[in-house]
């Protein structure tokens, strides 16, 4: 059972402020991922934690117990790094067994609990190598390995994978999420990679220059992001943003691209709900996901001619850039549905899509159609 509660948490190096007024708690067994660009202070929050690092304000509790002053060595948290950090001159094993070294005198414990480790992440026959005969997928593995064995309250993975290649990225991936529903235990992963959050974590916490953005599940934060931060940070191709202005018309409610001639069709209720929310034309942002642009290649009801352009063929689908006046509104379509870039073809927004944010503060209006 391991709860980790961080108390409004604020860390300067030098005159430069690094975490802002930092809360959240994290669940026994839960997997959390930090997610954010290089320089959002992830490491540092990690590096608190296992308290490598001192903090300027707040508390961190685990298991409700403030741990300001205990060393790094006596909070039973494992710290996995980007760089492996084995010791070349051991074998896998001694490497491995370091940790119990210590604590763990008898030598029958250590080879049995090394053993266990190693079956669970599937390195048995690497015992006897030295890591500089290992690949760095293998080299990762064993740097785990070696975490694990501890049986630590807490694992914190700072980039575990980041230096791998994409294809092992993605197995390591699986792994560690196979290796955390298995053992089960709270865990902290830090990563710039939105795909590696979204796969992995239970909840994401995204973070943007020392501040909390949004916490949430991988769904909530993709459906649901909080501002155009996250909107924009999270998804692949990243999600189209648009100056809009919105009026009401014969029962419905017109959104209006800036610069562009057309108008898209929306239910009539997103304009009672902008003026609950408290939002202004001329401060209006329009978001979609490339998947939420939905085109026809017939005109239909509702959708409105547009100028299909860059075509970005995927294999399983593909990517288009549709010419909105002097917007360009990137959509997501079957393979092959657009022939020829210059192709005329027809657009709507699905407005259950749609997100609509304060262009200056970002801030979602929250509105649901
Ligand atoms: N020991 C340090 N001394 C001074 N500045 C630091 C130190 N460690 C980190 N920083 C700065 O703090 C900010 C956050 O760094 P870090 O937590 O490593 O970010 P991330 O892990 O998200 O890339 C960065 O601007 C970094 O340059
Ligand atoms: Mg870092």
């Amino acid at each position: 059972m391991t709860q980790i509660e961080l108390r409004g948490i604020e860390k300067h190096f030098g005159a430069v402020q690094v975490i802002k007024d930092l809360n959240l708690t994290i669940a026994d067994n839960e997997f959390i991922v930090l997610l954010g660009q290089s320089g959002c202070g992830k490491t540092t929050t990690l590096r608190a934690i296992a308290g490598l690092e001192t903090i300027d304000e707040g508390d961190i509790l685990i298991d409700s117990q403030p741990v300001q002053h205990i060393k790094a060595a006596h909070r039973d948290i494992a710290f996995v790094f980007q760089s492996f950090s084995l010791y070349p001159h051991m074998t896998v094993f001694e490497n491995i067994a370091f940790p119990l070294r210590a604590t763990r005198g008898n030598r029958a414990d250590i080879e049995r609990e090394v053993q266990a480790v190693a079956k669970t992440l599937q390195i048995t026959h690497l015992l006897v190598k030295k890591p500089s005969a290992l690949s760095g997928g293998d080299m990762q593995r064993v740097a785990i390995g070696r975490a694990l064995v501890r049986r630590p309250k807490a694992m914190l993975m700072d980039e575990p994978i980041g230096a791998l290649d994409a294809k092992l990225r993605e197995e390591m991936r699986a792994e560690i999420k196979r290796l955390h529903i298995k053992q089960g235990s709270t865990t902290i992963y830090v990563t710039h990679d939105q795909v590696e959050a979204m796969s992995l974590a239970d909840r994401i916490v995204v973070m943007h220059e020392g501040v909390l953005q949004q916490v949430g599940s991988p769904h909530e934060v993709y459906a649901r992001p909080a501002n155009m931060f996250v909107a924009q940070f999270v998804g692949s191709p990243v999600m189209n943003m648009s100056d809009v202005t919105v009026s009401e018309d014969a029962g419905h409610a017109r959104v209006v691209v800036r610069g562009a001639p057309t108008s898209f069709d929306f239910p009539s209720n997103l304009t009672a709900q902008l003026a609950v929310a408290g939002a202004q034309n001329g401060n209006l942002t329009l978001g979609v996901r490339p998947e939420g642009v939905l085109v026809s290649r017939e005109a239909r009801e509702g959708f409105v001619p547009v100028e299909a352009h860059i075509i970005e063929p995927l294999g399983s689908h593909d990517i288009i850039d549709l010419k909105v006046g002097d917007q360009m509104l990137r959509a997501r379509t079957k393979s092959g549905f657009v022939p020829r870039p210059g192709e005329a073809v027809w657009a709507r927004i699905d407005p259950a899509q749609a997100h609509f944010f304060d262009s200056s503060t970002g801030t979602s209006f929250g509105i649901r159609l």
